[in-house]
């Protein structure tokens, strides 16, 4: 099953829109809570991201029997230097997002934390494309 989502950067009032949506579709398929609150936790930080440092993007969320991969594109500043983006507490963060309660440093490394594979590239002045899998076994 595939779930695509069209994400509009500054807009806060839909952030979360996705996740909760994938949250629904996972429970619905009687995928166990720890996997989903995985993948919900990750999706949400990364689409936050997009809402806050990007001008737009698309997320794409593939459900398979032994996993759930997200690839998230989008179009904005890019991230110049991803190792110092990765570290706890970095955030480019402006006031307005800061706010609206954003802007810890953290989202990045509580995503890499909570999915089994993690791949990020970007592109500065073109945008950033994160790959994540959440691998679903019997036995979590
Ligand atoms: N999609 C993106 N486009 C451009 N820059 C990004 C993107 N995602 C992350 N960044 C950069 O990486 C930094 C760290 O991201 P991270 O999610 O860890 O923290 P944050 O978004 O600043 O704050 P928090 O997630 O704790 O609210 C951001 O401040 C920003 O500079
Ligand atoms: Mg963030």
């Amino acid at each position: 099953m595939r779930l695509n989502f069209n994400i509009e950067g500054g807009d806060f009032t839909k952030a979360g829109s996705a996740s909760s949506q994938v949250k629904k579709t996972l429970k619905q398929i009687n995928v166990s809570p720890t996997i989903i609150k995985r993948v919900v936790v990750a999706l949400y930080e990364a689409e936050v991201n997009i809402v806050a440092h990007a001008f737009r993007g698309n997320i794409s969320v593939d459900i398979e029997p032994e996993q759930v991969h997200v690839q998230l594109t989008d179009e904005g500043p890019g991230i110049p230097d991803i190792d110092r983006a990765m570290q706890k507490g970095f955030s480019t963060a402006s006031p307005k997002v800061r706010e609206m309660g954003f802007g810890a440093g953290m989202g990045l490394s509580n995503i890499r934390d909570n999915v089994d594979t993690f791949k990020i590239t970007s592109e500065v002045n073109k945008g950033t494309t994160l790959d994540m899998t959440v691998l679903i076994s019997d036995n979590q």
